[in-house]
């Protein structure tokens, strides 16, 4: 069986994180976003996944390459512009020949996608999607389930009245083949505002399977560093790779203070007095003498001087920040910033 992970969206909201880092490759827990959903995909079954792209595509394709490495075959669909999430799935039709699963290249979840598969061909569904449920369905696709599990309503980002649960779209689908023919080939379509409406007022064979599991959808910045707090916290189940495993490498110098939370990639250099607490560190980052670092997560090859301090932020690949300096909860620095000393943000 086949899957399509859908990432070709410019990643807008994640400035500046994805100037030089397309979304499937942010790191959390020191491991690229689709290493999660590509390890979920396999225990579910599938055997091929289809990498639907258009941002940095050749990043994504040096890291993953032919999927052989990960005993699936994987195949890459760049897109010139985007086609939209059904026209992903419409120019991807000549590799559609079975049901086919159909996710959101944003999202970490723990979900089993094998229970939505299964829903799917019980209920004999053209289209089955996953939903989980919400504090505020307003950024969502919010979908309203009869009691028998029938989608009788899907509203996109819905307003006023239109919220009535906290059920979204979980941007998981099941979808048969025979939805191809309402999605045309030659303008942007999605699923959610174009396709959804078409299935409803067709009155075909359109379920929704609640899945209770950890979801995280990563369009903002905090939600970067949430997952990450998520993953530090073993909310997320680390990707069984041979080869990509990554081992963690806490400073075996008594005078540093570290948390059990805490990660470290390789070649780290933590100095004495150092304080590094529920944070994500990433390769070559050096923390100098009195430095704290909290909540973070820092890219590789960061630099903290000092007696600087750092909570609740990201820090881009190569970032210097100055002795002494005050970087507080929220900061958002791109690759290669640097703080001179003495600096407050
Ligand atoms: N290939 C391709 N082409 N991928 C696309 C395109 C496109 O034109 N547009 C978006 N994508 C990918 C994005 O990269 C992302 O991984 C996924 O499709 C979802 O697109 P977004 O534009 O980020 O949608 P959203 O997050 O605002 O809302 C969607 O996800 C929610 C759950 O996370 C909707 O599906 C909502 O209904 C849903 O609740």
């Amino acid at each position: 069986m086949k899957a399509i992970i859908l990432a070709g969206g410019l990643s807008s909201g994640l400035v500046p994180l994805t100037i030089n880092t397309p979304k499937p490759l942010l790191p959390i827990g020191n491991y690229p976003l689709i290493l999660f959903q590509v390890n979920q995909l396999k225990k579910a079954g599938i055997k091929e996944i289809i990498l639907s792209l258009s941002y940095q595509p050749r990043l994504i394709e040096e890291i993953l390459k032919d999927g052989s490495n990960f005993g699936l075959i994987l195949r890459y669909h760049v897109e010139a512009t985007p086609l939209g999430t059904a026209g992903a799935f419409k120019v991807a039709e000549h590799l559609i020949d079975d049901t086919t699963l159909v996710l959101n290249g944003d999202v970490l979840s723990e979900m089993a996608f094998e229970v939505c598969l299964d829903t799917h061909r019980k209920r004999r569904g053209l289209v089955t999607i996953a939903t989980c449920s919400v504090a505020n369905p307003r950024s969502y696709g919010a979908v309203e389930v009869d009691q028998e599990g029938r989608v009788i309503g899907f509203v996109e980002r819905p307003r006023g009245k239109a919220v009535r649960n906290n059920t979204i779209n979980a941007g998981v689908y099941v979808l048969e083949p025979e939805v191809l023919q309402w999605i045309p080939r030659d303008r942007p379509f999605f699923f959610e505002k174009d396709l959804f409406p078409v299935l409803l007022e067709r009155r075909v064979p359109f379920f929704a399977r609640a899945v209770g599991e950890y979801w995280r959808e990563i369009t903002r910045p905090y939600s970067y560093l949430q997952s990450n707090m998520d993953f530090l916290d073993k909310r997320v189940s680390i990707p069984q790779f041979h080869g990509y495993q990554k081992e963690n490498h806490p400073p075996g110098n008594p005078e540093v203070v570290v948390d059990d939370a805490s990660l470290f990639d390789e070649q780290c250099m933590i100095k004495p007095g150092a304080q590094i607490v529920h944070s994500v560190i990433g390769s070559n980052c050096r923390i100098e003498e009195g430095a704290i670092v909290r909540n973070s997560v820092l890219w590789p090859g960061c630099r903290i001087q000092r007696n600087a301090f750092v909570s609740g932020s990201i820090l881009g690949r190569g970032c210097t920040i100055g002795e002494g300096s005050l970087v507080y909860a929220g900061n958002i620095l791109g690759d290669k910033s640097s703080l001179t000393s003495y600096c407050r943000t």
